[in-house]
């Protein structure tokens, strides 16, 4: 069978399964199978561009047989990044499977606006931040901060960098995206429910914090009309969080509310959620802190996604 001969049964037979990016997903499958059995020693990166370029390469029959393994895997709804294991995600890669959450484009939100903070206007002092990622999952978020600062050669404006995740699993793979940007010696990982670390201890350390969480929030309800892509296949705990879908959210704001009245820390918190809950969000806010400045960021697509809650004692 040669490349364009696969890619035609491939999709076709994705469109059967009614996966909707049939044609995307048979040409990224395609790649990975080549990259991974083609020794290749001129260091040419395969990109869509090579495939119909080379419509008539014939695939060999280890190609032929992983590429299908792959397809099998897709028609059964599971995700090309779980298959692939590896998610790009602000411009890195990071290695991913079944255990943490595939990092979704509108999370990248968070980190321009952290190093907005850091590095910009905004800033009220250019030193001496701690970093806590609550939540941290495959690391995405504070893993592509680090890389940031130390590619505009400003990482020496953090002092630490914590990373919290209640599942064992997930602080594995992002011990393992750590390493791979040569980051392990920077972050600490935390295995805890953040319910047990969020404490004034954790605050004596420094003067300005900031505080990234893509906590859960989907609803029960809404979690049982996920696509099967989703729901079959990434970790309840990194998606659901109550009848509301606040109930991670609201338990960090209330301890955060708590331990904010007695230290004498700068805190931004930034916080990402469902559209349909910031504005409960707010009031919450306004309702457990006083004097926050609350800003609110839209995605993409216009939809208010990230709450920044800037807390000066
Ligand atoms: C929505 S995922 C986000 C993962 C990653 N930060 C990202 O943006 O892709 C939420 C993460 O929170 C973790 N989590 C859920 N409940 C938690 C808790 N009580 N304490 C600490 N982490 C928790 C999950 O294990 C999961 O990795």
């Amino acid at each position: 069978m040669n490349i364009q001969q696969a890619l035609k049964k491939a999709a076709t037979e994705l469109n059967l399964f009614n996966i909707p990016s049939a044609s995307l997903d048979a040409e990224v499958l395609l790649l990975e199978a080549l990259n991974r059995n083609v020794v290749r020693n001129d260091n040419e990166k395969l990109d869509k561009n090579w495939l119909y370029a080379h419509n008539n390469h014939k695939l060999t029959e280890k190609e032929e047989e992983l590429f299908n393994n792959f397809i099998d895997q897709r028609k059964k709804h599971k995700p090309v990044a779980y298959i692939i294991n590896r998610k790009e995600f602000f411009g890195y890669e990071f290695y991913v499977n079944e255990n943490v959450l595939i990092p979704r484009p509108e999370t990248e939100l968070i980190v321009e606006e952290v190093l907005k903070i850091i590095t910009g206007v905004n800033s009220l002092e250019h030193k001496n931040y701690s970093l806590i990622d609550i939540g941290t999952g495959s690391g995405c978020i504070l893993i592509s901060i680090l890389n940031e600062l130390r590619k505009n050669k400003k990482n020496d404006l953090i002092k630490q960098s914590i990373a919290i995740d209640i599942s064992k699993k997930a602080i594995e793979i992002a011990t393992i995206n750590a390493k791979r940007y040569s980051l392990e010696n920077n972050i600490k990982f935390i295995n805890k429910d953040f319910k047990k670390e969020l404490d004034q201890k954790l605050f004596s350390s420094s003067n300005h914090f900031v505080i990234t969480a893509n906590l859960p929030y989907i609803t029960d309800n809404n979690y049982e009309k996920l696509d099967k892509n989703v729901k079959d296949y990434e970790p309840k705990i990194a998606l659901t969080s109550g009848t509301q879908g606040l109930d991670d959210i609201k338990n960090m704001l209330y301890l955060i509310s708590k331990i904010s009245i007695k230290i004498n820390q700068k805190i931004y918190l930034l916080i990402e959620a469902d559209p349909d809950q910031i504005n409960v969000i707010k009031e919450y806010l306004k309702k457990h802190f006083k004097d926050t400045k609350i800003a609110i960021i839209n995605d993409l697509s216009g939809k208010k996604r990230l709450v920044i809650v800037s807390l000066f004692t």
